[in-house]
């Protein structure tokens, strides 16, 4: 199958699979995985932190990181795009006693300076103590822009909060504007990393952030069952992708753009957005259904009925994407 739905679906290669299964493992709740310690210790280092800690998946991994920011009670400012708002199950606020103050993000993806500051509650006991700003790059695909950044982190600081990325898909973020993993983090005092999306390995994501934020976050990692014993597989997995698929993800950026071009050739078809590997489109109403069962009967997988998104990644080659639009085309020339 052609399966554009997520780039989360890509499986390891035999060469990933090969470190796994030569990594030396121990185990990691004892703090005795060789391999997950190397990995943690490079990350911190390529992403300019003291620290960084190994997590089962993206989810956990943010959950844990506002339990880590902030203690019942307290309240964290996100998007009501965000990933840890909207797509987490309520996580914050079910686990961690932490109430969440959503904010529409601009078709940028940011969240206005002024709505950010305006959220801040004052210093009162009848208001939950807003704590920490969360971010997420990319988001939706589009790279949040650079001053962008700097000026929310900036007015977080002054206000008192602590920040945290939601970095998913920062190595996307890194590639598309040739910026260094360690610029991108700079402004955070946590980041968010997945390994399991475009860097293609099964499972996997990190943490990194203050020695100090760490150790807590460990303690809450244990709390929430993700303290993981032989965890050396995966870490090597991760360890694989940051040597070896990183670079990569710029031919996917530039999949999803040539997919792009052929669907907007389509009629009737609206490009809504095209950022590093995502394409967003809508397609008319009455061809949702049967173009979504002819795209299967043509080995081709694509979530239609929400809203569409078309996701590149690394298990995907310049052939399918030229599959996938004449695949459309065809349907188009029969029912349009
Ligand atoms: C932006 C973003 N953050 C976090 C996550 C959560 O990652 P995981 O699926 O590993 O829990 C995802 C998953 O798709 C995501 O897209």
């Amino acid at each position: 199958m052609i399966d554009l739905r997520s780039d989360t679906v890509t499986r390891p290669s035999s060469a990933m699979k090969d470190a796994m299964m030569a990594a030396p493992v121990g185990d990691d709740v004892w703090g005795d995985d060789p391999t997950v310690n190397a990995f943690q210790a490079n990350l911190a280092e390529q992403a300019g932190k003291e620290a960084a800690l190994l997590f089962p998946s993206g989810t956990q991994s943010n959950l844990v990181a506002l339990m880590a920011h902030c203690e019942r009670g307290d309240e964290y400012i996100v998007g009501q795009s965000a990933h840890t708002y909207r797509y987490e199950g309520g996580g914050a606020a079910v686990l961690g006693s932490i109430q969440p103050q959503p904010i529409e993000n601009a078709a940028d993806g940011s969240l206005p300076l002024e709505k950010i500051s305006a959220a801040i509650k004052a210093d009162d006991f009848h208001f939950a103590r807003t704590k920490l700003l969360a971010l997420e790059n990319t988001i939706g695909g589009k790279v949040l822009p650079a001053d962008y950044v700097l000026k929310a982190t900036e007015l977080a600081r002054e206000r008192g909060l602590a920040t945290h990325l939601d970095g998913a898909r920062l190595f996307n973020a890194a590639v598309a504007t040739e910026t260094s993993l360690k610029q991108l983090c700079l402004p955070f005092d946590s980041v968010s990393l997945c390994f399991s999306k475009g860097m293609g390995t099964p499972i996997g994501s990190a943490l990194v952030g203050s020695q100090a934020l760490i150790d807590r976050a460990r303690r809450w990692r244990k709390v929430v069952g993700g303290g993981m014993r032989q965890s050396g597989i995966i870490a090597a997995a991760c360890q694989y992708a940051l040597d070896h698929h990183m670079a990569d993800l710029a031919d996917d950026h530039r999949r999803a753009a040539r997919l792009a071009e052929g669907l907007a050739r389509l009629p009737g078809v609206e490009i809504t957005s095209q950022a590093t590997n995502m394409v967003f489109a809508h397609f008319p109403d009455e061809h949702v259904q049967p173009l979504s069962a002819w795209l299967k009967e043509h080995g081709i997988l694509i979530e239609l009925l929400y809203a569409t998104r078309l996701v590149a990644h690394r298990d995907i080659s310049d052939e399918d994407i030229d599959k996938v639009t004449a695949v459309m085309e065809a349907y188009f020339s029969r029912h349009g």
